[in-house]
């Protein structure tokens, strides 16, 4: 009796096995595709936000079929290998600013062109223009297609030091940028020593005094708590860091046509949400800085501002061949 049942009972298991072996390629086939979405900043960012959003939406809109895992804060990738990363297939997805695309487009340099937009808002309407879309397209050759813009805000200047109040005061410093040209011009204008060094180094570079300053928004400041090592930061708003989210072209165009829709829905959500909290995370993180008391902010009167502009300034003729006249004049249009 006893044997009977434990043949039995082997013959079920037998059949069980080779019925999960049956269903094994299906199986496969079932698996939802993973969609790596690798950045540098924090969670609690505009960027960090804009992917959460984007995975959720994704998930929604294709249950079952994509899986998108988000790596935050340079946990797969840093900014000096993500761009790589992205055109080996090593992640489908990355949001790098725009001053880290200058190796795959000149044109894009016209973002870090310093004072050339008057706020945020000029920004997102040069964005929305036709000469702005059209650059989503223009690293195509190069193997990138941008999916959208995303905000993060304007920058300001911080330093190690008392006062930060004319150009001159930046003069001799050492100030840490993202890998451009045009922001190394900048530095260079005001008799300063720029830097280009990857974002995940910049908080124990600015601690050790490797370099004496940075540029960049309120929410990366705070995020990165770069207001604790240094102790001015003066209110510029000399330039913008925004976002391109990109895709490995090959891949992008290899998706089946419903689910590359439904993720350019998902991400034109993301997008909406991500800019639409950008203002706000940059104004809440600049209220956390003011009241940490750790670095003084420092307001800057209209001379001020018009003082750093006019050192400032001189780089746009340095680089108005290689972005074109024609897109100067369109960013140019949109403060109006
Ligand atoms: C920086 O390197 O300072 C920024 O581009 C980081 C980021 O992605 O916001």
């Amino acid at each position: 009796m006893k044997t009977l049942t434990s043949l039995r009972l082997q013959r079920m298991l037998v059949t069980a096995v080779a019925a999960v072996a049956v269903a094994l390629p299906w199986a496969a086939g079932a698996q939802p595709m993973v969609i790596k979405f690798s950045h540098v900043v924090a969670e609690n960012t505009p960027k960090g936000q804009g992917a959460l959003k984007f995975k959720e939406l994704a998930e929604k809109k294709l249950p079952g079929k994509v899986q998108v895992q988000v790596f935050p804060s340079s946990q797969l990738f840093g900014d000096a290998k993500e761009l790589e990363a992205l055109l080996l297939g090593d992640v489908q997805l990355i949001a790098p600013s725009l001053s880290k695309f200058d190796r795959y487009t000149k044109k894009i340099q016209i973002f870090d062109l310093p004072f050339l937009f008057d706020d945020i808002e000029a920004v997102d309407r040069f964005q929305a223009s036709p000469a702005g879309q059209s650059l989503l397209t223009s690293m195509k050759n190069r193997g990138l297609i941008g999916l959208g813009y995303w905000h993060n805000g304007m920058k300001q200047l911080s330093t190690n030091r008392d006062k930060l109040v004319r150009p001159d005061d930046a003069k001799g410093l050492k100030f840490r940028i993202q890998a451009s040209d045009v922001l190394e011009a900048q530095f260079r204008a005001l008799g300063a020593n720029p830097q280009k060094m990857a974002f995940s180094e910049v908080y124990q570079a600015l601690q050790t005094g490797v370099v004496d300053g940075q540029e960049n928004t309120w929410s990366n400041i705070y995020s990165q708590k770069f207001h604790e090592v240094q102790k001015t930061i003066a209110e510029t708003n000399h330039g913008v860091l925004d976002y391109m989210v990109v895709a490995n072209a090959k891949w992008w165009d290899g998706l089946a046509p419903d689910v590359r829709k439904a993720l350019t829905e998902a991400m034109d959500e993301a997008t909406k949400h991500a800019n639409k909290l950008a203002y706000d995370i940059n104004e809440s993180d600049r209220k956390k800085i003011a009241d940490a008391g750790k670095a003084k902010i420092q307001k800057l009167a209209k001379d001020d501002v018009a003082a750093w502009r006019k050192s400032m300034e001189p780089v746009w003729k340095k680089f108005e061949s290689d972005i074109g006249r024609d897109l100067i004049e369109a960013a140019l249009k949109s403060n109006q």
